[in-house]
């Protein structure tokens, strides 16, 4: 009897030990190098469902309380969210977009081929998109057409949005309200020219690129930083010849990666999933660290400079539509889980900042896994929205490489570290971000500060009672940040209690 109480004890005290696992996080301030281009923070809206029209735009005329026809509550949270970079019209619409429809007074109606088949006014164009880009304080990244467009057309529209001269483009948008030129730093050379925007081999692509790219001329002190379309995923090859045929002449290459269960199929649902889903989920959106592994290391070996930048211009989650929805819109809700998705996508793309020199969530407003949905008058602020705020510090920082010692879970055949931490300084203040992305155990976390002086600590936290947790038009505000208490300072060990599925960031000065 003694010996099985024993042996009783033994076990559950290994049971409990395990529960109890501390993750130790080393900082090292004195190796930190590279600055987080707050360009990683940026956003996209492509023509597509209710992305533009009815969430953005809604018009000078709509009952619905608006700014010149910018939606005055989507604007007002934008503006909050200090959006440094827009990437528009597309996505798959830029290839089939004709911006000279998008200009004066009497646009042509147009067919959305690639989402819905809507027919849409072309009240959105140019002057609507880089107005918006003026009033958020945000650069504008154009997408051109090149799968169905002409380089002249491409050309034609570089001119009108940037030359001061007298030259016929410049005088067009004159005649059409706007004197002053805008300032358009970013140029996408077309979208997933692989696939949606001409199904081009990376041979024939990156020939189109240099031919497009040759007529996209600087005007004044306006200098493009052109991008060409670069791979999805593990697509090395396709990197490889851009790397080889057109290396610096390109400024920078996207990269487009989902979070995604397949292609085929179904999705998932976005609000309903098993704890099984939650984590492959998880899994699936913390594999870009390898993606960028492989794609930085390939094109470290033709530019071993970094000359040329990696663009993450689409990521994100993406699951079935809401039921009820049409399929064309990819309309989907958003949980405690993209938080999660969005958090770790961060802290990943951190690391990789010395590369990394822009992202572009999929998208801003009511598709994919928005920051913002709408419906009517309605409008409510998404999980991702508030990760995006919490994070708000880490733009333009200088990253702190840190070491995360903690358990790991086996998912999707990888080990993935249960928790993750980011560390940024800027002004005067450490920022640490710490993600759990348990289901069930909350972590004690130690933080070795290194030589980082601290005298006052404040944090805010992002999680919720369920990982399916979602905010509705009826209650918009079951996940938000609070704040958060539960650490501790002793010299400069900084211990941290992190509960279950949970987003913290610390604030030390
Ligand atoms: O973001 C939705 C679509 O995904 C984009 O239009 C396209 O570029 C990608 O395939």
């Amino acid at each position: 009897m003694r010996t099985t109480n024993l042996f009783l004890f033994i076990l559950l005290s290994i049971n409990v030990f395990a529960q109890q696992k501390t993750t130790v996080i080393t900082l090292l301030p004195e190796q930190a190098k590279t600055v987080i281009n707050k360009n990683i923070y940026g956003q996209f809206a492509e023509h597509l469902g209710a992305g533009i029209y009815g969430s953005i735009w809604v018009g000078k005329n709509s009952p619905i309380p608006n700014s010149d026809g910018y939606r005055s509550d989507v604007l007002q949270a934008l503006k909050d969210l200090q959006i440094p970079v827009l990437r528009w019209p597309g996505g798959c619409f830029a290839d089939e977009y004709h911006w000279i429809d998008g200009i004066g007074n009497n646009r042509p109606k147009i067919v959305n081929n690639n989402w819905g088949a809507v027919v849409e006014d072309n009240s959105f164009g140019t002057h609507e998109f880089l107005n918006l880009c003026e009033i958020l304080g945000c650069e504008p990244y154009v997408s051109g057409n090149v799968g169905s467009g002409t380089v002249s057309e491409l050309a034609k529209w570089v001119e009108y949005m940037t030359s001061d001269g007298d030259s016929p483009m410049a005088n067009l948008r004159r005649q059409n309200g706007r004197e002053k030129s805008w300032k358009v730093k970013y140029l996408g050379i077309g979208n997933e020219s692989w696939g949606c925007g001409g199904n081009m081999t990376s041979e024939y692509y990156s020939d189109q690129f240099l031919q497009f790219s040759t007529f996209c001329r600087n005007f004044g002190e306006n200098k493009l930083f052109k991008i060409a379309v670069g791979p999805y995923d593990y697509e090395l090859d396709w990197t490889e010849t851009l790397m080889k045929r057109v290396g610096k002449r390109m400024d920078g290459l996207s990269l487009h990666y989902y979070t995604v269960k397949g292609w085929d199929g179904s999705k998932g649902s976005a609000t309903q999933f098993s704890p099984e889903e939650y984590y492959n989920t998880i899994g699936k959106s913390v594999e870009i660290d390898d993606v960028l592994q492989k794609q930085t290391a390939l094109m470290d070996k033709y530019d071993s400079e970094k000359q040329i930048s990696l663009m993450v211009d689409e990521w994100g989650t993406w699951f079935d539509v809401e039921p009820g929805t049409n399929p064309g819109f990819l309309f989907q809700q958003n949980t405690m889980r993209d938080a999660l998705v969005a958090a770790l996508s961060f802290n990943i793309m951190h690391k990789f900042a010395d590369r990394v020199q822009m992202a572009n969530i999929a998208q801003m407003v009511n598709v994919l896994q928005a920051m913002i949905l709408t419906k009517d008058d309605k409008m409510l602020l998404t999980p991702t929205y508030h990760v995006f705020y919490m994070y708000k510090v880490h733009q333009n920082a200088l990253n702190i490489p840190l070491n995360v010692n903690c358990e790991t879970k086996t998912i999707r055949e990888r080990q993935v570290p249960v928790v993750s931490a980011t560390a940024s300084q800027k002004d005067g203040k450490t920022h640490i971000s710490l993600i759990n992305i348990d289901l069930e155990n909350s972590q004690n976390i130690n933080i070795n500060l290194g030589n980082i002086k601290t005298v006052k600590i404040s944090g805010k936290i992002l999680t919720s009672k369920n990982i399916t947790d979602h905010n509705t038009f009826e209650n918009p505000n079951i996940v938000q940040t609070s704040d958060f208490k539960d650490f501790k300072l002793s010299k400069n060990l900084l211990s941290v209690n992190l509960p279950a599925k949970a987003i913290v960031t610390l604030e030390l000065q």
